[in-house]
């Protein structure tokens, strides 16, 4: 007999300590009953980045009291859980094992099913919420550690077609913002100043642009503008650095989504074609109607998910507990956490592609 499904969500595998209560009712809406974040940004601001003990630390103090919010928030009760989900990985480990240890116990303690998440799927998932998308669906996975455009053919069936070979696109509009003296994250502050920047004030370069296939590559934008650097004084410099930047990333993205597009048709599907952007990255607005645009043009239905759930959020990992259970999925309680753990296993390790997947 078909019920409703309510599942708890943890997510800390990097810097947010996240809890949510999702229910998906027999026939098939989905409510997200509580979504809680705390982020950890203005801790690490001192230290210039993530030190991954610091961040281990300060989820270990926070996570009891963000869990208890999420179910309060929610209106239910741990008992009226279906199903517990938490982020085992990739990130970074001790990170990972704070959330993983909480979801294991909670789920232990009810006797209820165990899901560990990978938190890419996390993001692959989270526009399923909202929308009847059917598989196979194209993927353009944007966030601060990855950059992939993957074939999502299923729940746990991914095909990786293309990757950063050096920088994730998060991580480049980081690194640009330190360059200019903004703080991290450094997405939304780009973002905003490019708003008042002349978009042709500078000439960035596109690396590997005219390369066959799908792969990326942001390493050689970065040393451009580190170059350039000497002569972004005013404010207006910057408006126009960030406005150039932000046009050259979308020409770069025009391009290569192109090409993802044109090989999503070829290998997998003529009608009914879907194209999905997620990931922190896929909040930016002048990246959404680049894609929105072209989405039209290749004859795409698009999906980005809605801001609020575009960077880590535990109603993602939530999610896909729910999807992975409907599928019969479950995990046993000594699973480990992964802190690499690529969505497509079988995807060729890229020289030069660090750690990024
Ligand atoms: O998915 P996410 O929250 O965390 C990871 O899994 O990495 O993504 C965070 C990344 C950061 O690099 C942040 O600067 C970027 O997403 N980001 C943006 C915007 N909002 C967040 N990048 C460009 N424009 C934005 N509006
Ligand atoms: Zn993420």
């Amino acid at each position: 007999m078909k019920k409703d499904l309510t599942f708890l969500g943890i997510e800390t595998s990097c810097d947010e300590t996240a809890a949510s209560i999702v229910r998906e009712d027999e026939e098939g809406n989905v409510k997200i009953l509580s979504n809680v974040i705390s982020s950890q940004v203005d801790e690490h601001l001192k230290f210039g980045g993530v030190v991954p003990e610091n961040a281990a630390r300060s989820h270990a103090e926070k996570i009891d009291i963000i869990i208890k919010k999420a179910i309060d928030d929610s209106k239910c009760k741990f008992e009226e859980l279906d199903g517990v989900a938490a982020t085992a990985g990739p990130g970074l480990l001790v990170c990972l094992m704070v959330g993983l240890s909480a979801g294991k116990s909670i789920a232990g303690i009810l006797k209820k099913p165990f899901l560990a998440i990978n938190h890419l799927e996390g993001h692959a998932l989270t526009p399923r919420i909202f929308n009847k998308i059917e598989f196979p669906y194209l993927l353009l996975l944007v966030s601060g550690g990855h950059t992939q455009f993957l074939i999502v053919e299923g729940i746990g069936k991914y095909k990786r077609i293309g990757t950063t070979i050096d920088d994730a696109l998060g991580e480049t509009f980081d690194k640009t913002a330190k360059m200019i003296g903004l703080e991290f994250p450094g997405g939304p502050k780009i973002e905003k100043l490019a708003e008042n920047g002349n978009e042709k004030t500078y000439v960035l370069p596109k690396p590997i642009l005219n390369h066959p296939g799908c792969n990326l590559s942001f390493a050689g934008l970065k040393t451009a503008i580190l170059r350039l650097l000497p002569k972004i004084k005013t404010k207006k410099d910057k408006e126009n650095l960030a406005a150039s930047f932000q046009k050259t990333i979308n020409e770069i993205l025009y391009i290569k989504c192109k090409s993802a597009m044109t090989e999503f048709i070829s290998k997998y599907k003529k009608d009914k074609k879907v194209f999905v952007i997620s990931g922190g990255v896929a909040s930016n607005k002048s990246i959404r109607n680049n894609l929105d645009k072209l989405s039209k043009e290749m004859d795409f239905e698009n999906f980005f998910p809605p801001i609020e759930l575009c960077s880590d959020n535990g109603a993602m990992i939530a999610w896909a507990g729910i999807e992975r259970f409907k599928k019969g999925i479950e995990d046993n309680l000594d699973v480990l956490a992964k802190p690499r753990w690529p969505l497509d296993p079988d995807a060729p390790f890229l020289k030069g592609a660090g750690v990024k997947y």
